[in-house]
């Protein structure tokens, strides 16, 4: 089982990076352009608040049975394990509370504009925390280049 949802955690982040890039562009293109808020924003929006759910169920599940997550007092001397026991899981969780706070801020909002900034923003911020902690950091910490 943890082989399975390790692979499929990290296979569902592509997915989610794509979406969520496309989301990115979308918002940024719609609030400088003054652009309409059309239906298939709101779907691409949909979309990336379930793969960002999904990745985070998948993930607190994978916290559970994964070997590479110690208890605090072991992680902590160890990069590798503290990033795994910690680092991770806190940055990817509050990347996933600004995306979903960022959709339904979007949601709320009474101009296009408005919608369209709000998503720009937050997922903007996401963008840079999951590059970081769920792309950047996982392929060094792999491949043992430090
Ligand atoms: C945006 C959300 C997330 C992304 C993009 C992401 C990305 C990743 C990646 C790339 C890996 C490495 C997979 C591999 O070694 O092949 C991983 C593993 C893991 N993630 Fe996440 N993750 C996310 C959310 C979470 C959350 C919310 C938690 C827990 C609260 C979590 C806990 C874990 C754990 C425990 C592992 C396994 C480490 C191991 O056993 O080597 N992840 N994640």
């Amino acid at each position: 089982m943890y082989n399975g949802l390790l692979h499929a955690h990290s296979g569902l982040r592509w997915l989610l990076f794509l979406f969520l890039i496309i989301a990115i562009i979308k918002a940024f293109a719609g609030w400088l352009g003054k652009k309409e808020y059309q239906k298939a924003d709101n779907i691409i929006a949909l979309i990336l608040l379930s793969f960002t759910h999904l990745m985070g169920v998948i993930g607190i599940v994978l916290y559970f049975i994964s070997p590479n997550v110690k208890s605090m007092k072991e992680a902590m001397s160890d990069a590798f394990f503290r990033f795994w026991s910690m680092e991770h899981g806190l940055l990817m969780l509050f990347a996933i509370v600004l995306i979903t706070v960022g959709r339904v801020k979007s949601k709320k909002a009474t101009t296009d504009i408005i919608k369209h900034k709000t998503g720009a923003i937050f997922y903007t911020i996401a963008f840079i925390m999951i590059l970081w902690g769920g792309v950047i950091q996982p392929i060094i910490l792999k491949h043992s280049w430090f």
